[in-house]
């Protein structure tokens, strides 16, 4: 998967250019964020949206959700195109929005029955999806205003996004203080690093929700996009998507991804998991587990645009949705409307319901830690 732009870095250190020289040649297309109105909450709340690009990447992110609400990158022509899905408005997102593109927590994917305990206390959660509570209850992070503002780094470019969440909302405890930093570095990955506290013991899981779609979105199914993930286990659930503890070997089974297939490959098999979500919505338990720095973990392709999607991460798990429940009522950014299948997610993630899975990795947060994590998104074509 040799990227074109690696290329020209290459290409320009054969021709005897130092690596500085070459940063310069590729920094033409380097543009620090500017912020613009992008619409009103209903009690007259401003929402913004900051562009951003560098390295062939093109970022537009929403102070609403943290969304991203479109990230355009090259083919293998170097014609650029939005692989994310979205909406034009605040008002569709605002509306009925599946987490389009949103910063999610306070705890990513479900928590059984909305219900844990810690250090002896139980909390209930907003529950809002069934009997469980999914992406941190009925107004997660992905419904907040938060506090953004742009920066340039020697050759990075970025997004700072801050906002604190209130001791007891959603259910949770603790006040949790949270920088959320969006860079694009001049080679057009998109890093993303997590960073909170809290004064009181809680829970944090914290994720991206792209909704990816290599080949453009709205240009139909990603089916065909070919998929590898380093896992060679997975956390199976039970009807409700709740892990039942167990990790699966993914040998023998559709969830085995660690030799590139197509997404559709398996994806009809009557398979009593594939069953329960509909297609795949699990979690895949990363070979690589916890680690200090990010790891590639996963590697996505549409064979039709060349486009290639690298995802490197800190985190021990992966969940990897198949846009199921996208059932051709929304229509998206470029006016097309988005049928079951039309993208993916690979949320990088600590296990869902962890806080109920005592052989699960931690996501405990105690007064005194600092709770960080990174995923990087690597493009080429
Ligand atoms: C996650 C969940 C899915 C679904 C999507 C959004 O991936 O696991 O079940 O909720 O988010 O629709």
């Amino acid at each position: 998967m040799e990227t074109s732009r690696r290329s020209v870095i290459t290409a320009a250190a054969a021709a005897g250019l130092s690596a500085a020289t070459a940063g310069t040649a590729r920094a033409t297309d380097r543009r620090a964020p500017v912020r613009e109105l992008f619409g009103r909450l209903a009690d007259g709340t401003k929402v913004h949206r900051w562009s951003l690009e560098n390295g062939g990447t093109r970022l537009k992110v929403l102070s609403y959700g943290g969304i991203v609400q479109s990230l355009e990158i090259p083919d293998r022509h170097g014609r650029h195109r939005n692989v994310s899905l979205g909406f034009a408005t605040l008002e569709e997102y605002v509306a009925a929005s599946p987490y389009f593109g949103a910063l999610i927590g306070r705890y990513g994917n479900r928590i059984g029955k909305g219900r844990f305990t810690l250090d002896g206390k139980a909390y209930q959660l907003s529950v809002n999806d069934g009997e469980n509570s999914l992406h941190g209850g009925a107004r997660g992070f992905d419904k907040r205003v938060w506090d953004v503002e742009g920066f340039t780094a020697g050759p990075d470019v970025g997004l700072v996004l801050h906002y604190t969440a209130a001791d007891g909302e959603m259910g949770y405890p603790g006040t949790l203080r949270m920088k959320v930093t969006y860079t694009l570095t001049r080679r057009g990955d998109w890093r993303v690093d997590y960073a909170a506290t809290t004064d009181r013991a809680t829970v944090v899981n914290l994720t991206s929700h792209v909704y990816w779609n290599l080949a453009g979105e709205g240009s139909g199914s990603v089916y065909d996009h070919e998929l590898r993930i380093a896992a060679s286990r997975y956390t199976p659930v039970d009807a409700g998507l709740i892990p039942t503890g167990e990790l699966a070997a993914v040998a023998g089974t559709p969830f085995d991804f660690r030799r590139a297939k197509t997404v559709g490959a398996d994806i009809r098999e009557a398979n009593q998991q594939l069953l329960y979500g509909k297609g795949i919505d699990h979690n895949w338990a990363l070979d690589k587990g916890i680690t200090a720095r990010p790891e590639p973990v996963a590697a996505l392709r549409d064979p039709s645009s060349g486009r290639t999607l690298r995802i490197a991460t800190t985190e021990p798990g992966l969940q990897f949705y198949s846009g199921n429940f996208l059932d051709g009522t929304l229509v998206g950014t470029g006016g097309h409307i988005y049928r079951q299948g039309d993208a993916l997610c690979l949320e990088t993630q600590h296990f869902p319901d962890s806080p109920n899975q005592p052989s699960f990795p931690s996501t405990v947060l105690r007064p005194g830690a600092t709770y960080r994590t990174t995923t990087v998104h690597s493009f080429g074509a």
